[in-house]
């Protein structure tokens, strides 16, 4: 796929595995539209970007979790005349705790980003690049999405259905030359740890918090966020519409490791006997 010239949405693009989607698709020419609620940081990765890449950089602070937040969005993209080629919905997070000691309102605004921000965001733009006749939806899941998982049990359902819609979505989307990719990235060394964790998680003496907060979820493993954004993402996306489909696996370069074989062993022929087209 040519990124130049393109325009990609990126939501949660203040830090993570979605600011390093903005680098790698500024790198490869393509105009960025930064989503997060950290206004600062955005306004210094759009003009980081766009000073070291020449393209065009955008950003819009919003929490997407609040209602209607996808409306406003789009009506402010639409307001500001940006069309969005490629659309990466990257904004979620959370709750390492017992389902039974969660706090409603973070259970709720877990759903209402991790799912209905992302369901939104696809109706509407996947709707024009239907219309178009050409476009793609990157959607990052996680692992979680496998298998239910006990103490991050809304988080691992919420990727679940990620997961599943993207994989119907594939389908559809090959039918009207728009491209569906869902992302499942393992353990990876960004701000997500810190977000679930049920208590503040004291900084390791050299300051790593990301790197103790793994640690802390039994985690030894840990990627780049690059990694799951990187050459890998984008020939999957390259081949999305072709019949092995456009599910995006952990990386080959993943550390290898019984957990990680595991995952491998158990996601990779039963899902994709199932899928039509024979992906
Ligand atoms: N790290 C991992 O091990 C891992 C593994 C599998 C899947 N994932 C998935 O990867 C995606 C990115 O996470 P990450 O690992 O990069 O974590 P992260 O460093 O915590 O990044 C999360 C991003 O989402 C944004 N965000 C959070 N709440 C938001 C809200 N209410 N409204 C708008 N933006 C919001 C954050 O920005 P602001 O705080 O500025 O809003 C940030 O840019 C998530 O969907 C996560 O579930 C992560």
């Amino acid at each position: 796929m040519d990124y130049r010239d393109k325009t990609v949405l990126i939501t949660g693009a203040s830090g993570g595995i979605g600011a390093a989607f903005a680098t790698g698709l500024a790198a490869r020419g393509a105009n960025v539209i930064l989503v997060a609620r950290n206004e600062a940081k955005l306004k210094e990765l759009a003009t980081d970007l766009h000073d070291s890449h020449g393209i065009r950089a955008e950003y819009l602070a919003a929490d997407l979790s609040e209602p209607c937040a996808s409306d406003d969005v789009v009506e402010e993209l639409d307001r500001r005349g940006l069309a969005v080629d490629i659309l990466v919905n990257n904004a979620g997070f959370g709750m390492h705790a017992d389902f039974a000691d969660s706090d409603p309102a973070r259970i709720r605004d877990a759903v209402a980003l991790n799912v209905g921000v992302l369901t939104d965001l696809c109706a509407v733009y996947m709707s024009r690049m239907t219309q178009l006749g050409a476009g793609a939806i990157i959607n990052v899941a996680s692992v979680a999405a496998f298998q239910p998982v006990p103490h991050l049990a809304v988080y691992a359902a919420t990727k679940a259905y990620v997961l599943s819609l993207s994989e119907a979505l594939w389908w559809e989307g090959k039918q009207n030359g728009v491209k569906v990719l869902a992302v499942c990235p393992g353990a990876t060394d960004t701000g997500f740890f810190e977000a679930a964790a049920p208590t503040p998680i004291p900084s390791d003496r050299d300051g790593r918090r990301a790197r103790s907060s793994t640690r802390r979820f039994g985690l030894s493993m840990r990627a780049s966020p690059a990694s799951w954004t990187g050459c890998t993402t984008w020939s999957s996306l390259q081949s999305a519409n072709s019949s092995r489909g456009g599910l995006h696996w952990p990386s080959p370069n993943w550390p290898s490791g019984p957990a990680h074989r595991a995952e491998q062993a158990s996601v990779t022929p039963a899902r994709a006997k199932n899928l039509p087209g024979g992906l």
